[in-house]
C-alpha cells in the first residue's frame, strides 16, 4: 500500500506545482500570487477540500497530448470563510495561461452545480488568457456551459468574481453575470477586444490599463464594484463583502452580536445639514451617524458618485443602503446612478437584505445627453427595482425630495414600509423658484417690481410646500422625526419588519426596462 500512497503523493505534489516552478516564478515577478496562494488567503486555514486535482485535458491537436498538467489550469473545490461554506475556482495562469479548455470548464461547472444543490456562494478567482486556443469550439462550448449556470444561479446563490489577471473576449461575460466584481489595480484587465484589435478597428492607441483596468471599470464603465490596490486587499474586501450576504435566497444574512443600548440618540446628526438647502454635504456623514460603528461597506464607490450604495449593519442586522449624494451633482438622479442603484436594490431583494433609503434629491438630470441616452428607460430601472422589492423597505428624507425622483426613491406609493422625514425635508413637485416662475409667470411679468413679486411668490410656495408636513398630513410620510432619533427609529422599524411577507401575483418573470 505504501508504494501506492507514494505514487498518489507524487501526483499531488506535481499538481500543486501547476505549470512548474519557472512559470510560478514568472507569475511572482509580475507581482501576482498563484492560484493556490490566493486560496490560502481566501479560505479559513485548513478548510479547503480540492475537487478534480487530477483532471487533465483531452485534446490531441498541436501535440497537446504531450503537454498535460494535473488540474488543467484551474483549482476547484470548497472550503469555509469565517466558518461559512463557499465553493471556489481559482484559475492557474501557470498552466496554458489559465486558458479555458473543455475539462477546465467541466471542473468549474461541477462546483457550480454543487453550490446550487447545497445553497452556498460561488467565488471565482479569474486569471486567464481566455479560450484554450488549441481546442477551438470545444472551449467556446465550455464557456457557454458556465454562462448558463451563472444565469440559472443568479438570484439563487451569491456569485462573486475577483479578476486577478487577464479576462478577455467572451470570457468577460461570466463575471458580468455574477453579482459583484472586484479587480486588482495594474495586474488585471477586462475587455471584449484588446488594445491591438482596438487600434486596427478604431485607430485608437490605448493601453491595457486604460482600456480595461481596475480604475477604468470602477469609475468609467461601472463594471467592477471594487478596485483594489493589490491581491491581498482584493481578497480581504471579498471576505468582508461576503459577511453581509446570506448563503442563498432562502436564508437571511448572518446577524452580528449587538448589545442594545438604552439611548441610541445621535445628536451629531443635527449638525450635518448646511444652513442653505442649496449647499452640499456628504451623505456618508449621515450614514456613519445612523449605522453600527464602522459597519458601512461602500460599493461602486467611484462610479456614479451622485448615488451612494453599500452594505451596513443596524443593531447587528445586515441592510442595503441606497442614498442620494448631495456632495456630487447635488445628488441628482441620472442614467448611471439609476442603473447603479437598481442593480444593488435587486441584489438586496433577491437575497433578503432589508433596504434603507436616504433621500436628498433635486430631481432627474435634464439635458440632451440624458434624454438621448435614455434616462427614461434607465430611470425606470430604479423605479422598477424599488417597486418590485419585497424586503423590508425604509426611507428617510433628509432634505429634498422633488418631482419624479420623490416617487422613485422608495416612496410610500411604491411600497415602502416606513417613511420618515426630518423637519428639514422639502417634498414638492419642484423647487420653489422654478415653481413660482412657472405658475405665476404672467403675474410676475405684469408686476411693477418683477423681482420683488418673484420673491414674494417663492416665499409663498416655500411656506406652502418646502416642508414635510403636507406629505405627513396625507400619510405619505409616517413620521417627521428629530434627526438625532433616526438611528433608534430605524432599529425599532427594522425589528418590527423582521417577519415581513409579501405575496406577489404569479408570473414567469417581470420585464424590467433593460
Ligand atoms: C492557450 C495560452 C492562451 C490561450 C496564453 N497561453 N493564452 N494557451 N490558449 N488562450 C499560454 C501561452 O502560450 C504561454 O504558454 C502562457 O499561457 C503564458 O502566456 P504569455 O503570453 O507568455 O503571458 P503574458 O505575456 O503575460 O500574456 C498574457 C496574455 C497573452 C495577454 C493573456 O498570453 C495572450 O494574449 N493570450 C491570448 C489571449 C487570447 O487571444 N485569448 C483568446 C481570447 S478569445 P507557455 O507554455 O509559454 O507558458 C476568447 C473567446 C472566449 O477567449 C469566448 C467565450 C464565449
Amino acid at each position: 500500500m505504501q508504494d501506492k500512497i507514494n505514487i498518489l503523493q507524487e501526483k499531488i505534489a506535481k499538481a500543486q506545482l501547476g505549470g512548474g516552478q519557472k512559470r510560478i516564478d514568472r507569475q511572482h515577478e509580475k507581482g501576482k500570487l498563484t492560484a493556490r496562494e490566493r486560496l490560502v488567503l481566501l479560505l479559513d486555514e485548513g478548510s479547503f477540500e480540492e475537487i478534480g486535482m487530477l483532471v487533465t485535458h483531452r485534446s490531441t491537436d498541436f501535440d497537446m497530448d504531450k503537454q498535460k498538467f494535473l488540474g488543467d489550469g484551474v483549482v476547484t473545490g470548497y472550503g469555509t470563510i469565517n466558518g461559512r461554506l463557499v465553493y471556489v475556482f481559482s484559475q492557474d495562469f501557470t498552466v496554458f495561461g489559465g486558458s479555458l479548455s473543455e475539462t477546465h470548464a467541466e471542473k468549474i461547472c461541477k462546483i457550480m452545480d454543487l453550490a446550487m444543490q447545497n445553497g452556498a456562494p460561488v467565488i471565482g478567482l479569474n486569471d486567464s488568457g481566455g479560450a484554450r486556443i488549441q481546442e477551438g469550439v470545444v472551449s467556446l462550448g465550455g464557456y457557454a456551459d458556465i454562462f448558463l449556470r451563472n444565469t440559472q444561479a443568479s438570484g439563487v446563490i451569491p456569485q462573486i468574481s475577483a479578476i486577478m489577471g487577464p479576462c478577455a473576449g467572451g470570457a468577460v461575460y461570466s463575471p458580468a453575470i455574477t453579482d459583484f466584481i472586484l479587480m486588482v489595480e495594474n495586474t488585471s484587465y477586462m475587455y471584449v477586444t484588446g488594445p491591438n484589435v482596438v487600434k486596427t478597428v478604431t485607430h485608437e492607441n490605448v493601453t491595457h490599463e486604460e482600456l480595461g483596468g481596475a480604475w477604468t471599470h470602477s469609475s468609467k464603465s461601472g463594471i467592477t464594484h471594487f478596485a483594489c490596490a493589490n491581491e491581498v486587499e482584493c481578497i480581504n474586501t471579498l471576505k468582508k463583502l461576503l459577511s453581509y450576504i446570506p448563503q442563498n435566497c432562502e436564508e437571511i444574512a448572518p446577524k452580528y452580536p449587538y448589545q442594545s443600548k438604552a439611548d441610541e440618540s445621535r445628536p451629531e446628526l443635527l449638525n450635518i445639514l448646511p444652513p442653505s438647502s442649496n449647499q452640499p454635504y456628504d451623505m456618508r456623514e449621515i450614514i456613519d451617524g445612523i449605522v453600527d460603528a464602522e459597519s458601512f461597506l461602500e460599493i461602486h464607490k467611484n462610479y456614479a458618485e451622485n448615488i451612494v450604495v453599500g452594505f451596513a449593519r443596524i443593531a447587528g442586522q445586515s441592510i442595503g443602503l441606497v442614498a442620494n449624494q448631495p456632495a456630487y451633482l447635488a445628488g441628482v438622479l441620472d442614467i448611471n446612478s439609476s442603473k447603479k442603484g437598481a442593480r444593488f436594490v435587486r441584489f438586496c431583494d433577491a437575497f433578503n437584505i432589508p433596504l434603507l433609503v436616504l433621500v436628498d434629491v433635486p430631481g432627474f438630470l435634464p439635458g440632451t445627453d440624458q434624454e438621448w441616452n435614455a434616462i427614461i428607460t434607465n430611470g425606470a430601472k430604479l423605479l422598477y427595482a424599488f417597486s418590485e422589492a419585497t424586503v423590508p423597505k425604509v426611507t428617510v428624507i433628509t432634505r429634498k425630495a422633488y418631482g419624479g425622483a420623490y416617487d422613485v426613491m422608495n416612496s410610500k406609493h411604491i411600497g415602502a414600509d416606513l417613511n420618515f422625514a426630518w423637519p428639514s425635508a422639502e417634498i414638492a413637485v419642484m423647487g420653489s423658484k422654478g415653481a413660482a416662475e412657472i405658475i405665476f409667470r404672467r403675474e410676475i411679468a405684469a408686476a411693477a417690481d418683477p423681482e420683488a413679486k418673484l420673491q414674494e411668490k417663492v416665499d409663498d410656495y416655500t411656506e406652502k410646500f418646502a416642508h414635510p408636513y403636507r406629505a405627513a398630513a396625507r400619510g405619505f410620510v409616517d413620521e417627521v422625526i428629530n434627526p438625532a432619533d433616526t438611528r433608534s427609529k430605524l432599529i425599532r422599524g427594522f425589528k418590527m419588519l423582521e417577519n415581513k411577507v409579501v405575496k406577489l401575483p404569479r408570473k414567469k418573470h417581470g420585464n424590467i426596462p433593460l
